[in-house]
């Protein structure tokens, strides 16, 4: 059983002191986790500042081929956002602890939206490689809970309500954008796994009859622990492969970070203008 991560942790108020000291008025309101292949995503962006994730006490080097391990701090037209470049996954084998305490740590300085990208196997027939796809909602197939366990924090209930935690408001933001700039999204539902294994043809298939529209390995506990915390939540996954037994090839990490790279630069444009107007 993992340490529970709704305990006090110190680190994360030191951490949250140390960006405070270093970032003064410069006060994020959104924050953005990316997935496999997105190292580039910020190179449109005006970048303030730049850290390792070792110089920040809360946070910890992602072990992930593709995943870089730095924040950044942005300018958007009105106000500043964070980048987690790189995160920490559940088959790392490291518990809920690295993958939770970003948000934490984003929660104490303020941060009020959520934005999670990542690299989904396509399950649904309207979904294609390289297609951009906004989660209504997910599935949370992971056999294990991040929010299981001792609970010292005020700012989460013991049982949140979970009736919306893809915000419709966002969601609403991101098709608007994708009109203006002509960049096709499609909607669904994401289903996460624990992996690191991909599934089998025959899994796939059992979720294709629950409705599942992509599969992946991330992003769900990250909106569970975020939606518990209050924030504004928006979820994009980028098509990188078919899924298993719809993919004619065999499953590999190289294929998820090639098609990642090949979706760059929409999801570049998407990200940016979703920065410059979300509030
Ligand atoms: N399955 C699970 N995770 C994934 C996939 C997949 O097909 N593609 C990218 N991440």
């Amino acid at each position: 059983m993992n340490d529970s991560i709704l305990k006090i942790d110190p680190n994360i108020n030191e951490s949250a002191d140390f960006l405070r000291a270093r970032w003064k008025n410069q006060k994020p309101t959104t924050a953005l986790i990316c997935g496999s292949g997105w190292a580039n995503i910020s190179s449109g962006l005006t970048i303030i500042d730049e850290i390792s994730y070792v110089e920040i006490k809360c946070l910890s080097k992602t072990t992930v081929d593709g995943h870089l391990s730095k924040l950044l701090l942005v300018k958007t037209s009105e106000n500043f956002a964070v980048i987690f470049l790189g995160r920490r996954h559940y088959y790392e084998g490291v518990g809920w602890g690295p993958i939770a305490k970003p948000l934490l740590l984003c929660h104490e300085i303020g941060c009020k939206n959520l934005i999670l990208t990542n690299a989904a196997g396509g399950i649904a027939e309207t979904l294609n490689v390289g297609d951009l796809m906004i989660i209504k909602d997910h599935i949370n197939f992971m056999g294990d809970n991040p929010l299981i366990g001792e609970n010292q924090l005020s700012a989460v209930p013991r049982f949140p309500d979970q009736t919306e935690i893809y915000c419709r408001k966002l969601q609403n933001l991101a098709e608007k954008i994708g009109i203006e700039k002509s960049i096709k999204l499609k909607t669904g539902i994401y289903l996460a796994l624990s992996g690191p294994a991909f599934e089998t043809p025959a899994e796939i298939q059992a979720y294709k009859t629950m409705g599942v529209s992509a599969v992946g390995m991330s992003t769900v506990p990250e909106a569970i622990v975020g939606n518990a915390l209050g924030f504004k939540i928006l979820g994009i996954s980028c098509i990188t492969n078919k899924a298993a037994g719809i993919s004619e090839n065999p499953l590999s990490h190289e294929e998820v970070n090639q098609t990642s790279s090949e979706s760059l630069p929409k999801m570049q444009m998407l990200i940016e203008t979703l920065l410059a107007q979300i509030h």
